[in-house]
Formats: C-alpha cells, structure tokens, sequence
C-alpha cells in the first residue's frame, strides 16, 4: 500500500490544467453498451475507476481499445453476459451504471447488490422505482438484484424521483432512450454530468429534451448508433485545486476549468475573502496576503454547493478567522474526515450533520487516513500548511479520482511524494 508525505511549502503558484470529469466518464462509458457501433470517448482521464470501467466493459463483451492516450473506443457489437461481475461492483459501486443500457438493449440485466461505502448506505431504489416505472419487473435477493423488461420490451412513463439522484437519473436515462413511447423523469438530478450524459446520447440518436433541468424528457427510438464525444473537465478537481490556492494563501490558475460548474465554490471562496477572477483560459484564484475569514456551507444537489467539495472546503477553513459551519445534507455520513482532521488540530465538533469549525488554527502535521476519495483530497491540502510533515494512507482513494495528484501538486510548488507503505 502507498502513501503520501506532504510537508508545507509556503504558497502554491503556477497553473494546473483539470482532467476530463471522473463523474461523467463513468455513465458515458456506460452508454457505449445502447449500441453495437464504435463509440469513441475523448478527454479520457486516467483513474483507476475508468480502469475498473473499461474491465466492466469488457465483461459484457464489448473491445475496448484505449491504445491511445485520453481516448476510449468502445464497440459493443455482441453483449455475451447481463449479468455484473461482482469483483467490479464491490471495487466501485458506480459500475451499477450498467443496469440502464443493458435493460434497454437486452431486456434484461443481473447486477450484484453494490455495497455502502464510508460515506452513506448508498441505496438504488429510485433506480429500481425508475426500472419499475418502465414496466419491468425487479427481484431482489441478497446478493443481487435481477431486472426484466415486460414482453415487448421497455415502456415509457412519468417518473418521479423522491431525491434528484445522480445515478437514478443516468441510469434512467439511458433505460428510457430505447424505450416504447415518452418517459418524463420528474425532480430529476441537474449536475453537468447529466448533461454530459444526455449529449453523447442525443449524438447517438436518442431524443432527450430538458437534460440539466429537473423534468427531463425523452422519447423513446428504436437504435442508436456511435458517436464521438469529449468528456467535460472534471469541477470537483478543478474545485480542489481553487481550494488548494486558497489554503496555502498562493495563487493559481485553474486552466480548462468552466466556471459554470462551479459557482457555489467561487461564491464561497469570495465570501471568505479570496480573489476569484473568470479569466479566458479557465479561473484565477488570488489568496496572497488577503485577511481571509469564516463562513458557512450547506451541501445541496446542483446548482447548490457540491458534497464533494465538502472536505476539502473544511480543510480550508481551519485555517481563516472566525467560526464555520458545514452542513451535509446529501450523504449520511460524510464527516470521517473530521476525526483525521483533529489528528492535525482542527478542533472540529460535529452534532447530526452540522460541523463547527473554530478556525484559525496552525496545523500540525500527523498521520491521517484518506476516508473517502474527496477526504484524502481534504488531508493532502490540510498537509499543504501544517507545521511538519503529514502522511496520507489509504490513498487508493484519491487515485480513484484524482488524475496525476502528486505530479499536479508537486508543478505547482507542493512539497509531496508518493511512498510505498513498507
Ligand atoms: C454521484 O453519486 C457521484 N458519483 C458522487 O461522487 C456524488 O457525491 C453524488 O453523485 C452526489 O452528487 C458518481 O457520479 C460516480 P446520488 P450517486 O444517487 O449517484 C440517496 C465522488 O466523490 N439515494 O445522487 O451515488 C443516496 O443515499 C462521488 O466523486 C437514495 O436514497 O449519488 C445519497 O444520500 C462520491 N436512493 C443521495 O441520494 C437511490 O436510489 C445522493 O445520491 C439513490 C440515491
């Protein structure tokens, strides 16, 4: 196992370049599966969940060729199973992306029941309530759940979801683009990824209207053909790396970043007093010699402020004057990181979903856990400015999602390696 040692180094300074978006990668490898013509996916990050991805793939029966750097041609001409590989699913819960297309393609699809993680229980119901809604029928065992379309194969309905999921809304989605007549998906999901989505999709000849908002409307078609298409820039890593200037009161510019992803962070980022300017080739973040102050944060579906900028936000605010307080309100319990936190001194208290964060604390260096991908982001940055040196374990988290972390960093003046556990 590996970790990561990271020792402050003053301000950070330079520009970095944001990868194609983990959460939009995902779904769009998964829509390839609706046809059986080449599609080919640009602007491929290199994650290890695009890996485990493109073994999903693979497992179904597709080729997929990623000879060539950053891009992804995937042609699905046979399916020779429906059935997930249970390996896949527990090594990334988002394999469960499948269960759309495969519905809509072959009618049929048996998916091994994704286990929680550290951040919450993690259910699929609305993805099932959507299933359902589409006429087929849902057997759910154990270990896994089997899905069936009616006889003459999907149908279109109104689908209301009780929370705008993500992933119900993605794999809704691309159940309904092959199916009988309209499907309406109401309080539908509206992050960019669902856009995303709904773009390579309409490319491919479905007919989606309103993806973005929350109805969504799609009527059915009988195939889809390939498409080529480029993966949007990833707004959670571009919101990290605007955190990580912040933090260590240096200045960046976060290039291929669109600040229409990340409004609810340039917002906040002002709020707490650092400079945020929209420049032509993505946003500039100015924190040098800014007296930087508190503010509060409460976690929302899109447009409102991400849950995955949660903890690298509340790393920051240790360090800025004055009492914060986040609320998460999507996730259950996405807090570990507040103990990894106060491993450093934070001194954060946490009641229900609510944290406090005192501020204007020195951190101390210490050796902390990455407890979820966007936690070990959060204890990278903490490292960035604690007083002696910080060890980040468990960071196959972080390589889950975060393209080229260290090699990122270190361009822009952090002093931060990679080391084998032992
Ligand atoms: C996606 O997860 C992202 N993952 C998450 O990013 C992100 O945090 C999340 O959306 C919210 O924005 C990918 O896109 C691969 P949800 P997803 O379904 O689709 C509840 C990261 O760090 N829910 O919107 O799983 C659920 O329990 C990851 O990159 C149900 O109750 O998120 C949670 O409390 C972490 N029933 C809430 O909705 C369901 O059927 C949000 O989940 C589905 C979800």
């Amino acid at each position: 196992m590996s970790k990561i040692l990271v020792n402050s180094n003053g301000p950070l300074h330079g520009e970095v370049s944001v990868s194609g978006a983990k959460n939009a990668v995902l779904p769009l490898l998964a829509a390839t599966l609706l046809t059986e013509e080449q599609c080919i996916i640009e602007s491929v990050p290199d994650l290890a969940d695009v890996k485990v991805m493109k073994k999903m793939l693979a497992n179904y029966g597709a080729k997929v060729d990623d000879s060539e750097e950053g891009i992804v041609k995937v042609t699905a001409d046979t399916i020779t199973t429906v059935e997930g590989n249970p390996e896949l699913v527990q090594e990334m819960r988002a394999s469960t992306v499948a269960m759309g297309p495969l519905l809509a393609r072959c009618g049929h699809v048996v998916m091994p029941m994704p286990g929680g993680c550290t951040i919450g229980k993690r259910p699929i119901d609305l993805h099932l309530k959507g299933f359902k809604a589409l006429g087929a029928t849902v057997v759910e065992s154990e270990d896994k759940v089997e899905i069936t379309a009616g006889e003459g194969g999907l149908v279109g309905d109104v689908i209301y979801l009780d929370f705008p999921s993500v992933g119900a809304t993605e794999n809704i989605l691309m159940a309904a683009v092959l199916a009988k007549g309209t499907t309406i998906i109401e309080n539908a999901a509206k992050e960019p990824e669902i856009i995303d989505l709904a773009n390579l999709l309409n490319k491919m000849g479905a007919k989606i209207k309103s993806a973005g908002t929350d109805m969504i409307r799609i009527e059915g078609v009988s195939r889809l053909s390939g498409a080529v298409h480029e993966v949007i820039p990833d707004r959670i890593e571009a919101g990290t790396f605007m955190l990580a200037a912040a933090i260590t009161r240096g200045d960046l510019l976060v290039k291929n970043a669109l600040p229409g992803h990340v409004r609810p962070i340039i917002a906040k980022l002002k709020e707490c007093g650092v400079k945020v300017e929209t420049v032509e080739e993505g946003i500039y973040v100015d924190a040098r010699e800014r007296e930087l102050n508190a503010t509060d944060i409460k976690t929302l579906p899109y447009p409102g402020f991400p849950t995955d900028i949660q903890s690298p936000f509340m790393a920051f605010l240790t360090t800025v004057n004055g009492k914060s307080t986040v609320r998460e309100t999507v996730f259950e319990n996405r807090f570990m990181h507040v103990v990894e936190l106060n491993r450093m001194g934070a001194d954060i208290t946490t009641e229900n979903r609510e944290a406090i964060i005192p501020g204007g604390k020195k951190l101390r260096g210490a050796k902390v856990r990455a407890t979820d991908l966007r936690a070990g982001a959060a204890m990278v940055l903490a490292g960035l400015v604690a007083t002696g040196t910080t060890e980040v374990s468990e960071i196959y988290h972080i390589e889950r999602g975060y393209e080229n972390f260290v090699g990122k960093f270190k361009s822009i003046g952090a002093d931060i390696m990679k080391v084998s556990e032992d």
